[in-house]
């Protein structure tokens, strides 16, 4: 049976990752800091599904928990998802540099060091994979958040560089606005956002198993925001930056 660890498994985009591997039959590690919605939510992907689900509590911004989590991995997972993350409510300027520093341990030290610890394992049996889930915003100008996204996209296409050859992926995954908790747990105003660009986060994880199959580097899931992608690339970084900045946070 393969073997999956997700980080921010209890709700969103990685409890939508979490059904969907268990569904395809893996054992799964679910990481959060809430313990007790971890175990519910391990609970539940037991009972539906009959995999194995182990919690393993842990906050991604503190030493502890990064530790905890890089043993884990380095027993021997197949995939690894990082995709724990956060969103502030402020203008990069209202932001106060300790929640700037905290995002940066989440979006960028974890996803390196997690990285860093499931690879070897994989590089030794030829197989596994690593998601790293980044943000459409990676392609936009949008203070701290847009960076450390725009980092993990960088960061997995260089790692997914000196893969190739081997049977070890790793892909960045790019959604656009997903209905999740996230916008509530910022504080974020989201009545700025027209309803087409909200995707499912179940449809979001569908289009990057399939983009991981195919060996994509950097998944963008749905062709509105393949579009929207493609644009921001062609024009300049202060005229993206205004149109982001008028539609929100991602
Ligand atoms: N929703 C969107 O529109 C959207 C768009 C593009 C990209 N993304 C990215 O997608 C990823 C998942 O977001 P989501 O929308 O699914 O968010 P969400 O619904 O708010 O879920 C976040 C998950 O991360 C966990 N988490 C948060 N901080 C953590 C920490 N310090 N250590 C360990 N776990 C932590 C949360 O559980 P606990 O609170 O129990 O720790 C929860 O399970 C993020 O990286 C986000 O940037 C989201």
């Amino acid at each position: 049976m393969p073997s999956a660890l997700i980080t921010g498994a209890t709700a969103g985009i990685g409890a939508a990752f979490a059904r969907r591997l268990a569904a395809d039959g893996f054992s799964l590690v679910l990481v959060a800091r809430d313990e007790k919605r971890l175990r519910s939510s391990a609970e539940e992907l037991r009972l539906r599904y009959g995999v194995e689900a182990e919690v393993l509590p842990a906050d991604l911004t503190a030493e502890d928990g990064l530790t905890a989590v890089e043993e884990r991995l380095r027993g021997g997972i197949d995939l690894l998802v990082n995709n724990a993350g956060f969103g502030h409510p402020g203008a990069f300027l209202e932001v106060p540099v300790a929640d700037e520093l905290r995002m940066l341990k989440l979006h960028c030290e974890a996803v390196l060091r997690l990285t860093l610890a499931a690879l070897p394992g994989m590089k030794e049996r030829d197989r596994g994979a690593v998601i790293n889930v980044a943000s459409v915003a990676a392609f936009f100008t949008r203070g701290t958040y847009s960076a450390s996204k725009a980092w993990v996209v960088n960061f997995s296409e260089s790692a997914a560089a000196e893969l190739a050859g081997s049977r070890v992926r790793v892909m960045a995954l790019c959604p656009g606005f997903v209905r999740t908790e996230f916008h509530d747990r910022a504080s974020m105003d989201t009545s700025g956002i027209p309803g087409f660009l909200w995707l499912s986060a179940g449809d979001v994880v569908d289009a990057a198993m399939r983009d991981l199959a195919l060996g994509t580097w950097v998944s963008v899931p749905d062709l509105r925001y393949k579009a929207i992608v493609a644009v921001g690339r062609l024009i300049p970084s202060s005229v993206a930056g205004r149109i982001s900045g008028r539609l929100g946070r991602r």
